[in-house]
């Protein structure tokens, strides 16, 4: 061919080449701008950020790659058929946060209310499969009306199959929910299927059923704030992990817990720098030296772990037990702890969850878990003998017996009953438990037992009061300390508390190997 016609052949290719690239171009800007001006108006008047913008703000600058921008729904019936739902109404993709990988996805409120349709369910479970295979952890970000209604039974299969793989990835990939928005229905139950929740206050609301439905159904009127907001889930129903003022804080929270722990189950957590703690927490003078008076143990966590602090969990959630992840030498470690300052570090149905949970996560991602032990017992009365407090209590037996991780106790103060036995025991196969020289460890205070024990001597006393001081001091002489443990075996060092984080280093150190195998079984059946 002529140089002539070589020169316009090429200039034509250049030019349907080009118009090619500019059509791309113009496609891919209308699917990056989700919904219409309107929705994206709503989204911001009620203070949310749109779905790319959280993305954005979670993941490191410039990490995140998306995939299957160029979906397009599946509903044609009511009039929907050439309604364009960019990017069927949810982002996904893969991207990094500090540096290491994860899987995520962010619902689109402006497209369809982040409704649930067949195809918006097939990106998620495609980037489930890769956070499975790639092993690394899935973080959703959940802003949606729940099954897209359009679209019937496929919608309710989409759900279907997001909960099959939440249930498949639990357990091996770490998975983060954050609530966003109202998200009703299955929106919710993938959550709840999830290791940690994040809301935001006045921006989430979770619920099962609206207040329509409500309405329609009980005739009662109330709003979705009462019914399932932030401080509802965080405080009340224990739904969620986390909660935070506004979407930023919350992804700040995120990005810190992902640093706690590892990408999966086959890793442990990435280990930092060594820290002394923080100097200005006198561990000696914490806990008062009258049983009887409360004081917060998170200073006593405070006061062991590196400088890098305390990372605490559910927080609002069943006060009566602390839980959260802090460092020790740089490592990882899961602390469980009784927290006097609310109903006397007392066991009861929440705060046996609570615990028990926690548990969980952490053996099944190579977290060591610290107890700090300081608990009169199983909180007494119909109230929660009613709502189940022997299913709920024996969780946490369960959990301590079956994890196979590091697992240190330290007996702070009280160690009461089935409290003793629960919280972290040697009995449950604790690698080393500790005590402080004010530990009380008996079947119950020293009150209830003179009382239940020396009843005859006391009722047949001249000065039954004067008989029942004297009893209590005999018993708690006797039994309320911690050297019949010790004498026992049962304990394997009795400690000043300043010795603590010595005594916390050597035991980490010396289990950091630790490997035994629990008896072989398709799985267990732990009383939920
Ligand atoms: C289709 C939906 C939708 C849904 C919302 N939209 N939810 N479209 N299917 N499930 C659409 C609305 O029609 C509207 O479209 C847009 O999203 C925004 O919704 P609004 O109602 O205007 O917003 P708001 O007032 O903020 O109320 C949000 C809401 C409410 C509380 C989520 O929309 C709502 O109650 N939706 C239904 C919730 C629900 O019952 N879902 C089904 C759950 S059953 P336009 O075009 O007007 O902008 C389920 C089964 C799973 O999920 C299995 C569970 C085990």
């Amino acid at each position: 061919m002529p140089v002539a016609g070589i020169a316009a052949l090429s200039t034509r290719f250049t030019m349907a080449f080009g118009n090619k690239i500019r059509d791309f171009h113009e496609k891919r800007e209308k699917l990056l701008r989700g919904g219409s001006k309107q929705t994206v108006e709503k989204q911001k008047a009620m203070g949310k950020l749109t779905a790319r913008e959280r993305i954005n703000r979670l993941l490191d600058k410039d990490s995140f790659t998306e995939y299957d921008l160029f979906v397009k729904h599946a509903v044609h019936d009511f009039d929907m058929g050439d309604t364009s739902l960019p990017g069927d109404g949810v982002i996904t993709g893969t991207g990094t946060v500090d540096g290491s990988p994860v899987a995520v996805y962010a619902q689109d409120f402006t497209v369809a209310g982040g409704s649930l349709g067949l195809m918006h369910s097939r990106k998620i479970t495609k980037i489930m499969d890769y956070a499975l295979q790639m092993r690394m952890p899935l973080i959703g970000i959940n802003d949606s009306g729940g099954a897209r209604i359009q679209e019937g039974v496929n919608s309710l299969a989409g759900y279907g199959e997001i909960f099959f793989r939440n249930t498949m990835l639990s357990g091996v990939v770490p998975q983060i929910s954050v609530i966003l928005g109202p998200c009703a229905g299955g929106a919710v139950y993938s959550p709840a299927l999830t290791d940690f929740v994040f809301v935001v206050d006045n921006v989430s609301k979770m619920f099962i059923t609206g207040p329509e439905v409500i309405k329609a159904v009980l005739g009662e009127e109330i709003a979705m704030e009462d019914l399932g907001g932030a401080r509802v889930h965080s405080e009340i129903s224990g739904n969620a992990h986390f909660f935070d003022e506004d979407e930023e804080e919350c992804f700040a929270r995120i990005r810190k817990l992902l640093a706690f722990i590892p990408g999966n189950n086959s890793e442990k957590a990435r280990v930092l720098k060594a820290e002394e703690p923080l100097a200005d927490h006198g561990i000696d003078s914490i806990v008062p030296d009258d049983p009887t008076l409360p004081y917060d143990v998170r200073d006593v966590i405070k006061a062991v772990v590196d400088s890098s602090g305390f990372f605490e969990i559910m927080e609002n959630f069943a006060g009566s037990i602390v839980i959260g992840f802090g460092r020790i030498e740089g490592r990882t470690a899961g602390f469980v702890a009784n927290q006097p300052l609310e109903m006397a570090g007392v066991l009861d149905v929440d705060s046996s969850d609570k615990a028990a949970r926690f548990i969980r996560f952490c053996d099944a991602f190579n977290i060591p878990v610290i107890t700090f032990v300081d608990v009169p017992g199983y909180l007494p009365g119909a109230d929660q003998e009613h709502a189940g407090l022997i299913r709920h209590g024996a969780k946490i037996l369960y959990s301590y017996s079956e994890a196979t991780v590091p697992k240190i106790t330290v007996i702070l103060r009280k160690a009461y009953g089935g409290g003793y036995i629960a919280m972290g025991s040697r009995h449950l196969r604790a690698d080393f438990v500790f005590a402080w020289p004010a530990a009380e460890i008996a079947v119950m205070g020293p009150e209830g037992a003179a009382n239940i024990i020396f009843r005859k001597e006391i009722m047949s006393s001249g000065d039954p009061e004067e008989m029942r001081r004297q009893k209590i001091r005999e018993y708690r002489k006797k039994f309320a300390n911690p050297y019949v443990a010790a004498s026992e075996g049962y304990i394997d060092a009795v400690i000043e508390p300043s010795e603590t984080r010595k005594y916390l280093v050597h035991a980490l150190r010396v289990t950091e190997n630790k490997e035994i195998q629990l008896p072989p079984k398709k799985h267990g059946l732990p009383p939920f």
